[in-house]
């Protein structure tokens, strides 16, 4: 599986055509999944309790075979071999919804260092990427820790270390803000937007609207394993008999702007370009 370099985006790097996973116990969490995913993309998805989102990541990461269908990264096909998953893994990072399913190191630099070792990088390397990425979370003073003793919000922040310190050419984070404060939310988002900056696909799965409206190029939305929607913020968000349908949660700049439409305080351009974020409607009103 080749990768594709970094000065690429737009490039087609995730392939997904008519997936379908059932559990051994014969769940259908995924069917009929067809999906594009382009190079340098933010992509949220987005989709009730149960939907298939992290179904649907551990396919993309090869933990799990579709039923039916297929996957292409890069434009190659996943082989479910060893040397495959393992060629698949270093393109293909996850965070998983849950740090316990991730990290088993005794420590946390060793659980860091663990995967960008097995790239065969010189232990230098290595342990400039752990302190880089330590740093950029604020976890510094957690490197000593048995990674068994810490809370889940700081497993979370050492489980997501553990994948960017990888470098991958996606990430996929299945709700990586979830059990984080506010602080160290607004960490992690901002590691996210540098590796977005970076060139690396990002893929996020996400309850929080008021983010996905601001941060995504595209929102995916999955209801009983099936996509019901891909499209830009605006068009997801603005769409009441979608979000109703997925409980999706009306962002609060959608809420305000609609509110000063109603009220023709603003002009509704009815363009489907609704500000994404309250700065840009405070600079929507400033101009008023
Ligand atoms: N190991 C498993 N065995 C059987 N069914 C499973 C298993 N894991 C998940 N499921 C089922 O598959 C469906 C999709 O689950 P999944 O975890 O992908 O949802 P999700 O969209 O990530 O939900 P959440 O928002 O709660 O994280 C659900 O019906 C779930 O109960
Ligand atoms: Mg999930």
């Amino acid at each position: 599986m080749r990768s594709a370099s970094s000065d690429m985006r737009g490039y087609t790097m995730i392939e997904i055509k008519n997936l379908n996973y059932q559990y051994e116990d014969g769940t259908v969490a995924l069917e009929n999944v067809n999906l594009t995913i382009n190079k340098g993309e933010k992509i949220a998805i987005m989709g009730p309790n149960g939907s298939g989102k992290s179904t649907l990541f551990l396919c993309l990461n090869g933990v799990y075979k579709p039923t039916k269908g297929s996957i292409h990264v890069n434009g190659e096909p996943i082989m479910y071999n060893r040397n495959g998953l393992k060629k698949l893994r270093q393109i293909i990072g996850i965070v998983f919804q849950n740090p316990d399913n991730q990290l088993f190191s005794a420590d946390v630099f060793q659980e860091i260092s663990f995967g960008p070792m097995n790239l065969g990088l010189e232990k230098e390397v290595v342990r400039e990427r752990v302190e880089s990425v330590l740093d950029s979370l604020h976890i510094e003073h957690l490197k000593k820790r048995p990674t068994h003793f810490l809370s889940g919000g700081q497993k979370k922040q050492v489980a997501i270390a553990d994948i960017v310190a990888m470098k991958p050419e996606v990430i996929l984070f299945d709700e990586p803000t979830a059990a984080l404060d506010s602080y160290h939310s607004q960490l992690v988002n901002g590691l996210v937007d540098e590796l977005c900056e970076s060139g690396i696909t990002v893929i996020q799965a996400t309850h929080d609207s008021d983010y996905a409206m601001e941060w995504a190029d595209q929102v995916i939305v999955i209801q009983d394993g099936r996509v019901i929607a891909k499209d830009n913020p605006q068009k997801v968000f603005q769409n009441v008999e979608l979000r109703e349908r997925a409980y999706i949660e009306e962002p609060n700049v959608l809420k305000m702007f609609n509110c000063l439409c109603r009220t023709h305080m603003i002009e509704n351009i009815n363009d489907g370009k609704c500000p994404r974020s309250i700065e840009d409607l405070v600079k929507l009103i400033e101009l008023l």
